[in-house]
């Protein structure tokens, strides 16, 4: 079983994330740090926290909450996307967890973790890289005894999503994403340009919800969910697909960070190219990605592409909203599926 580390600015599309990582026997989750991106930090960890308990209530990972601000810029967050709280609501209308984040910091726990386990930890970063730069920066040896780092990120030969050029987590803390795809770890990056070639229906969610013996239909005013994975997730994704279709007419969802998951998972779910990659800081460039195919000199990167879409599609529905919306499939998705 692989160790992995997820570090999460949670989010809907990270919610759907931890759900896969905590439904899948391949791997092990050691812990889940946050970061402030698609919701403050504090929503962030509330998110984490409520999700782990109601995935695995005997024995949570732990959480750490980290950076709560860009290591330079001023945070810019994403509401309209994933609402106030980060899970399709306003702050305050999630219910309260059991548990608290622990007390060490989110780049200090990434330093602690790598060296415990050297040579054997996944770790994945689905938000802004800030965490990780914080812990490269304090102690970049102990960075790079991670045995990979798989990163949601970017946008190359795509448009951003996050004005013209940029993607959402290289756009909000471009300066930790630069240091990052500087740091010559071994890197893989997954970006829009894979991300949205993949989308799950609503039409698909909403089946899945009913069998599942939620109701299956957006309420308005937006209810107040009770401690329950499917009314949380299902409020999330009516949130996030309205905003998709409003935005770009996909009645659907995007789940960029499941697949930078699944890429965790299995290797070779998702064929990549080795580059270099730079991430532009300022102005009307801010955020964007650019690379360069083979590197001039090793980078260490490798961008994720080509993903096998069927697996996918049986991961993220068969597996991570399957465990949400318990009883609608029937059966599992082995990973040596053909
Ligand atoms: C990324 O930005 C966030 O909104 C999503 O959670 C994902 O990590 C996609 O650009
Ligand atoms: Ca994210």
């Amino acid at each position: 079983m692989r160790k992995i580390i997820l570090d999460v600015d949670t989010g809907v599309d990270d919610a759907v994330a931890l759900i896969l990582a905590m439904n899948s026997p391949e791997v092990l989750p050691l812990a889940i740090t946050t970061v402030a991106g698609n919701a403050p930090v504090c929503e962030c960890t509330r998110n984490c926290l409520l999700l782990t308990e109601l995935l695995a209530p005997e024995c949570p990972p732990p959480v750490a909450e980290g950076a709560a601000a860009p290591l330079e810029k001023e945070l810019v967050t994403a509401p309209e996307v994933h609402g106030w709280d980060g899970l399709g609501g306003d702050i305050g209308s999630l219910p309260t967890p059991d548990r608290s984040a622990i007390a060490t910091p989110a780049h200090e726990l990434l330093i602690e973790i790598a060296r415990r386990h050297p040579g054997e930890v996944t770790l994945v970063a689905t938000g802004p890289l800030t965490n990780l730069a914080r812990a490269h920066e304090r102690d970049p040896e102990a960075m790079a005894l991670y045995e990979r780092i798989v990163v949601m990120g970017g946008a190359f030969g795509v448009p951003g999503n996050t004005g013209p050029v940029a993607e959402f987590n290289f756009y909000v803390d471009p300066e930790a994403a630069g240091i990052m795809m500087n740091a010559r770890l071994n890197v893989t990056l997954v970006p829009l340009d894979a991300t949205t070639e993949f989308s799950i229906s609503w039409k698909q969610i909403v089946d899945l919800a009913r069998k599942s013996g939620h109701a299956g239909q957006p309420a308005r005013p937006k209810p107040r969910p009770g401690k329950d994975l499917g009314d949380i997730v299902f409020r999330a994704l009516d949130h996030y697909v309205r905003f998709q279709r409003e935005e770009s007419g996909l009645h659907g969802a995007y789940m960029h960070d499941p697949i930078a998951v699944a890429s965790a998972l299995e290797p070779s779910l998702i064929e990549g190219v080795s580059a270099s990659v730079a991430v532009m800081t300022e102005g009307d460039d801010r955020g964007q990605s650019l690379c360069m195919s083979p590197p001039v000199t090793p980078s260490g990167i490798e961008i994720a592409l080509y993903p096998d879409w069927e697996m996918l599609h049986a991961l993220i529905v068969g597996r991570a909203l399957a465990r949400a919306f318990p009883g609608s499939l029937s059966g599992d998705c082995p990973l040596d599926a053909p």
